[in-house]
């Protein structure tokens, strides 16, 4: 699987031919520089929850791309009133896609959306597909409930969690989080985006080194073949 990073918690990943793009929050990241959002390919978009540094970007790259939004029922609400119905709304539940299975799976955070409604539960997607399983925490502390994810999906081939603390999980805690969902492969996302989320990258690479596990904190661009 191709894993694109476009900074804070946006990310694409390219599977069974399909591009899935999660979290789109790219023209208000102080950390990018002209970045056109109208280059960017999606086929469905799947967001975690309705906070801004998660969905500033959604509306107009979803009308752009034609692409399908898959989240809770209540963000979903809120897509279709700014004018897109292509959608899937779901809540914690799994549902197969042409490109596999999604599972949406609790998070232990807060939602809401741009215009102060009422945004649902948030919530992380593990995602099966012929290629391998992963799972994409959203905005979460660590919670107990992640133990529950390899009797969902064994084998995780990697995964994605915030690692920058203050709103979520910082490096130890995700750490702890590899032994919940059996992982020993992360991307760290959420991180150094503005001040409260400056991680010490050396300190959060050497403890997973140290646990035998692989953290990456991908560059904003990088494309990585997971
Ligand atoms: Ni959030
Ligand atoms: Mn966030």
């Amino acid at each position: 699987m191709k894993f694109t990073y476009y900074g804070h918690a946006c990310f694409a990943i390219e599977v069974a031919g399909k591009h899935l793009l999660f979290d789109p929050f790219i023209t208000g990241n102080p950390l990018v520089k002209g970045f056109d959002i109208n280059t960017i390919k999606a086929d469905y978009i799947l967001q975690s929850h309705g906070h801004g540094d998660h969905i500033a970007d959604l509306i107009p790259i979803a009308k752009n791309t034609g692409a399908t939004v898959i989240g809770v029922a209540e963000v979903i609400g809120w897509v279709m009133k700014q004018g897109h119905d292509k959608v899937h709304p779901m809540n914690y539940g799994a549902f197969d896609f042409e490109f596999g299975n999604v599972r949406m799976v609790p998070a232990a955070h807060s939602s809401g959306l741009p215009d102060g409604s009422y945004g649902g539960n948030p919530g992380g997607f593990v995602i099966t597909t012929a290629e391998g399983v992963f799972y994409y925490s959203g905005d979460t502390c660590l919670s107990m409930e992640m133990q529950l994810i390899p009797r969902y999906a064994a084998g995780l081939k990697f995964a994605i969690l915030p690692v920058g603390g203050n709103y979520t999980m910082n490096p130890d805690d995700a750490l702890i989080a590899t032994e919940f969902i059996k992982c020993d492969k992360v991307v760290g996302v959420h991180f150094n985006t503005w001040p409260p989320i400056t991680i010490d990258e050396v300190h959060a690479k050497r403890i997973f080194e140290a646990a035998g596990k692989e953290l990456i904190l991908p560059e904003i661009g990088q494309t990585i073949e997971l």
